[in-house]
């Protein structure tokens, strides 16, 4: 039987006895559970056998909730907090003695987000706990932007996935934090950087290299399919060095034309908003038809084309 279902009194039942539930977010789904129950927070990290240095996302319902979480909010906190939540950013602040050690890695700071998914929402106004959620794969794997995907990968592991539909989104949160209570990106996401540098002025990206220890997330290699996959500057040039194999390809909105390949394009219309929601789903897609190689395209490297771009890297071997 489906684990799929979207009743929200059964959630709001396993959540508040400790267990696991996958839930719909904008961005991707989470794997959420009560961010005070240890037993709850030791099973999210076995569940994605994630390593326990890598600290979670904090969901509340509310920008008040913030009260109850951290101690202190930079200027430039509450101006984002305003302008994106609810929405697709995590900020990371001084958190308050009442966060466990175990949320957060031993860290002083959290992450936390109010996600905009109506249904995760109703679910977190809810409960009288907020709720830890990484985003509901493997460590390592492609995130799921689908219930089928969080199925195939946990149907022996949870009870239920709330069904919230399609992530319209489809890649994970921007990440913010501070230093000096200036804002710096932690890791690229579904918001544009042009639309937060709007809110805040210029900010700075911290390296993957200064970053890894910190923030997992931005690993090198992260968020990758199983076929071996390769993201360059042009498709039909890497298609011919592959002949002999079985070859998928993915790209931003032009198709090859080439009836021997199986192809994806991310939008024929070329939004890159389009391309982002669909991008994961693709991976997944194409990683589940026993291909020899994934060849995939670098998009124009501005707004969320920096974001995708981002997500292709360390799905791929660069070349
Ligand atoms: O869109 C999202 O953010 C999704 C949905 C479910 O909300 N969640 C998500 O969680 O992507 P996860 O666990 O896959 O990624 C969270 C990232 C990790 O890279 C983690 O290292 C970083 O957030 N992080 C969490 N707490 C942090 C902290 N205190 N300082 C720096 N980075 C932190
Ligand atoms: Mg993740």
């Amino acid at each position: 039987m489906s684990i799929i279902s979207k009743d929200l009194q059964k959630a709001i039942t396993l959540l508040t006895d400790e267990k696991l539930v996958a839930i719909p977010t904008e961005t991707v789904y989470g794997l959420a559970g009560n961010i005070f129950s240890e037993k709850a927070i030791k099973s999210i990290f076995s569940t994605k056998k994630r390593p326990l240095f890598n600290p979670l996302i904090v969901h509340v319902p509310s920008i008040n909730s913030l009260e109850d979480i951290v101690i202190h909010v930079p200027e430039k906190a509450k101006l984002l907090a305003d302008a994106f939540w609810p929405g697709s950013m995590t900020l990371v602040l001084k958190k308050s003695d009442k966060i466990p050690d175990i949320i957060t890695a031993g860290k002083d700071t959290v992450a936390v987000r109010v996600p905009n998914h109506p249904v995760t929402l109703e679910l977190l106004k809810q409960l009288p706990f907020p709720l830890a959620a990484p985003s509901a794969n493997p460590f390592g794997s492609i995130s799921p932007t689908k219930p089928e995907h969080v199925e195939r990968y946990f149907k022996n592991d949870i009870k239920q996935v709330l069904d919230g539909g399609s992530c319209t989104n489809g890649i994970e949160s921007t990440i913010i934090g501070f230093e000096n209570d200036e804002p710096i990106i932690y890791r690229l996401g579904a918001l544009a950087l042009e639309d937060i540098e709007a809110v805040v002025g210029k900010i700075n990206i911290k390296n993957k290299e200064e970053i890894s220890p910190d923030a997992p997330g931005m690993l090198e290699r992260h968020y990758a399919p199983s076929t071996r996959t390769f993201l360059v500057d042009n498709v039909a040039t890497e298609v011919k060095k592959h002949q002999d194999k079985k070859i998928g390809i993915l790209v931003f909105k032009n198709s090859l034309n080439d009836a021997f390949l199986t192809e994806i394009i991310l939008s024929k219309k070329g939004s890159m908003q389009e391309a982002a929601s669909n991008l994961y789903d693709s991976l997944h897609e194409l990683d589940h038809q026993n291909l020899d190689v994934i060849i995939t395209e670098k998009f124009p490297n501005h707004g969320l084309g920096k974001s995708i771009n981002d997500r292709l890297q360390r799905a791929t071997f660069s070349l």
